[in-house]
């Protein structure tokens, strides 16, 4: 065995295989130049007798050899390795899966957990439940909302803007919050409306322990003749008798809103404390959970419902801090981490 002899080998090694064009071929050059009794292992037998001084050469060329057709063939296997059909007999789709790692079969997660028992509460009292899109226009977003064009809301701090939307003059942006759904559903003209909407909004903020970019709220609407506010505040009051303990009680602080007026922040009784003062509620034995009030008439004419007909009421509530409370969980990116060690608690 020569160095050339190698060289000479190996091209037409690789040649016979570059001419392969079935699985059956390349199968019998398998059995006939790679598997244990093959070639290939003989000319590795017959190096033992080469003479001494260029060993180390023709060692070196009969691994390259040996390299390059086993690359070769894993390249040609590729591509007609599909029609092996003396495989499919081991291929047996009856076969039980293997058993999941951990003995639990899956969570839901701590998040969606809170929401869906949110979801039931308002589904049980006749609401519908809506979505709408996450990527937003500035007209449902804030527009038709009552925002003026100069509110800070708007600002480039808060809001994930999205260049080049379709509409220049209303560009495409995140949703800020569920309250462009509100927007979406009156739009739709089908009243008396009387929904939840559960979603996924974006804010521009600062990551920490308390907020994240990217949260959940879950909106109410309830549009109808004769709304009051005091609907508005039975609804809460039962919601979060049945969400916190029968023992809960709410109260409402006045306060701003461009979409709704008047406006209310509601506070539920600290439920760690029963309202007695602790770590949680500051001391002050309630707990803010949402921002709430009377639909503006700006918004109900912008979404072409006549508000000396109609009134309405709305309501919008984090989900995250609301978990976070509920779990005792101190860190908001938990949620996100994907940590199954976090996750299976729940
Ligand atoms: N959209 C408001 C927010 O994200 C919450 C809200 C909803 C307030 C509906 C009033 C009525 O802060």
């Amino acid at each position: 065995m020569t160095i050339s002899d190698l060289a000479e080998q190996r091209s037409k090694l690789l040649a016979t295989l570059e001419g392969i064009s079935s699985s059956a071929e390349l199968e019998a050059f398998k059995l006939e130049h790679l598997v244990r009794k093959g070639s290939i292992a003989d000319l590795f037998e017959q190096l033992k007798t080469v003479p001494k001084e260029i060993k180390p050469e023709a060692g070196k060329a009969l691994n390259e050899l040996r390299k390059s057709v086993e690359e070769k063939f894993a390249e040609r296997e590729s591509i007609f390795g599909g029609e092996v059909v003396t495989l499919a007999p081991l291929l047996d789709l009856t076969m039980p899966s293997r058993p999941l790692p951990v003995s639990e079969p899956g969570h839901e997660h701590p998040l969606i957990k809170t929401l869906n028992r949110m979801v039931d509460i308002f589904v049980n009292m006749g609401f519908e439940v809506a979505y709408g899109p996450e990527i937003e226009d500035d007209e449902h977003n804030f527009g038709k909302l009552n925002f003026a064009a100069d509110h800070p809301a708007r600002d480039m701090q808060d809001t994930f803007f999205i260049k080049n939307g379709a509409d220049p003059m209303s560009p495409a942006l995140l949703r800020t919050h569920t309250s462009p759904v509100q927007v979406r559903l009156m739009e739709s003209g089908k009243l008396p409306l009387r929904a939840v909407m559960p979603g996924r909004v974006y804010r521009n903020e600062a990551i920490s322990a308390r907020s994240a970019a990217c949260f959940y709220q879950l909106e109410g609407l309830v549009v109808d003749r004769g709304v009051t506010m005091a609907d508005l505040k039975g609804i809460l009051l039962s919601f979060a008798k049945q969400f916190y303990g029968d023992d809960s009680g709410i109260r409402l602080r006045p306060s701003y809103f461009p979409f709704t007026e008047p406006s209310v922040e509601v506070d539920v009784s600290c439920y760690i404390c029963s309202g007695k003062g602790c770590r949680i509620c500051k001391h002050s034995g309630w707990l803010e959970v949402l921002g709430a009030g009377m639909v503006h008439p700006n918004v109900l004419r912008n979404c072409g419902i006549d508000p000396e007909t109609y009134s309405g009421y709305a309501f919008g509530m984090g989900i995250d801090r609301t978990a976070m409370m509920q779990y005792g969980i101190d860190d908001i990116r938990h949620f996100s981490d994907n940590d199954y060690r976090f996750l299976r608690q729940f």
